[in-house]
């Protein structure tokens, strides 16, 4: 059987008789599986190889359905979901006892999200549960932004694969939550902090922690390739010595060998939704180290830095 396939009822029947499958969305392929059963949110840890602490996204289609998931909106978050769902962000809230103590780690607040491709809105639309979703990807690599990306890490383990094509935001979502009354970003993703402050009308606090271990699975180490990853400002400081190796630029400020081109126009937009295929390409070419510069730490430049930065240290490329 071909698994990957385009064909939006065979997986909700896939989903429907409790199977876990690949799911296309703006930001990155998912890997979907029914939120309210416990053994299919457990196969979902198992395929993707993840800690049980690291708690998971449960995805939806109509906001209906969240009445039965949570027990309060906080209004700042609610003026959130309104401006930018279905879209990149998802919210915490605090969680009815609909949800499996597997989907939050314990935790007393579910993270929610409507993406918004639409052939993962039209599955979502035609099952009567929410999908719990992390990125398909192992745990610690690079999430997948095509079809074909889920394919060659976790073929063996799925029947279906749905191809939605090229993810068009192509990194993840964004975490907020509301504590005090004050909108905290535990993630950096799809939608800015300029956009979130300018629909709100007010600050909010960026909490990007990776210490806490209830939050947002960002690891210190997390999104990296298996070659290693130099961070540098400018092309002299790739040395002599470095043989052959690759290049991810941004408005061709490096040159190499290897080169991946982010956005020729230093498109912010164009470049986070290559900046994934990037680090994955130069996994597959024979290059003994990958050189990137950080972006404009504004707007998505900004979410592309934190990944980045965390790609570095984990492949050990400082
Ligand atoms: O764009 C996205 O959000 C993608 C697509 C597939 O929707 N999903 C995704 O899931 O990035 P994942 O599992 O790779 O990352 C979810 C992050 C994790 O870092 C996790 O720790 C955090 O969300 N998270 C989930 N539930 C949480 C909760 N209840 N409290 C705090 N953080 C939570
Ligand atoms: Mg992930």
């Amino acid at each position: 059987m071909q698994k990957i396939t385009t064909d939006i009822s065979a997986a909700v029947k896939a989903l429907n008789r409790d199977e876990v499958i690949g799911l296309p969305t703006e930001t990155v392929y998912g890997l979907a599986g029914n939120a309210l059963k416990s053994e299919v949110v457990s196969k979902i840890f198992a395929v993707k190889n993840r800690p049980f602490f690291d708690p998971l996204i449960v995805h939806i289609g109509e906001i209906s359905q969240l009445s039965e998931l949570v027990s309060a909106i906080d209004p700042q978050l609610q003026k959130l979901m309104n401006a930018f769902w279905p879209g990149p962000l998802t919210v915490l809230l605090p969680r009815t006892n609909k949800i499996p103590d597997l989907v939050t780690s314990g935790l007393p607040k579910v993270a929610v999200r409507m993406p918004a491709h639409p052939m993962a809105l039209a599955v979502l639309r035609q099952l009567n549960f929410p999908l719990a979703a992390p990125s398909a990807n192992p745990f610690g690599y690079v999430s997948p932004t095509s079809a074909v990306h889920v394919q060659d890490q976790l073929e063996d383990q799925l029947n279906v694969i749905l191809d939605g094509g090229d993810c068009a935001v192509g990194v993840e979502s964004t975490i907020v939550d509301c504590r005090n009354n004050i909108v905290h970003v535990l993630r950096l993703g799809g939608i800015s902090i300029e956009e979130i402050e300018e629909c709100l009308g007010e600050k909010v606090e960026v909490e990007l922690s990776s210490s806490r271990p209830a939050a947002p699975g960002m690891l210190d180490q997390h999104y990296s390739p298996m070659k290693p990853l130099h961070l540098i400002e400018n092309q002299n400081q790739i040395p002599a010595t470095a043989g052959l190796y690759g290049v991810i630029s941004f408005g061709a400020n490096l040159t190499g060998p290897i080169q991946f081109e982010l956005s020729e126009s230093r498109d912010l937009i164009e470049a986070a939704s290559r900046l994934f295929a990037g680090l994955r390409y130069m996994d597959q070419q024979p290059v003994q180290a990958i050189y990137i510069s950080l972006l404009p730490e504004q707007e998505l430049g900004r979410a592309m830095n934190d990944r980045i930065r965390r790609a570095v240290i984990k492949s050990k490329g400082i």
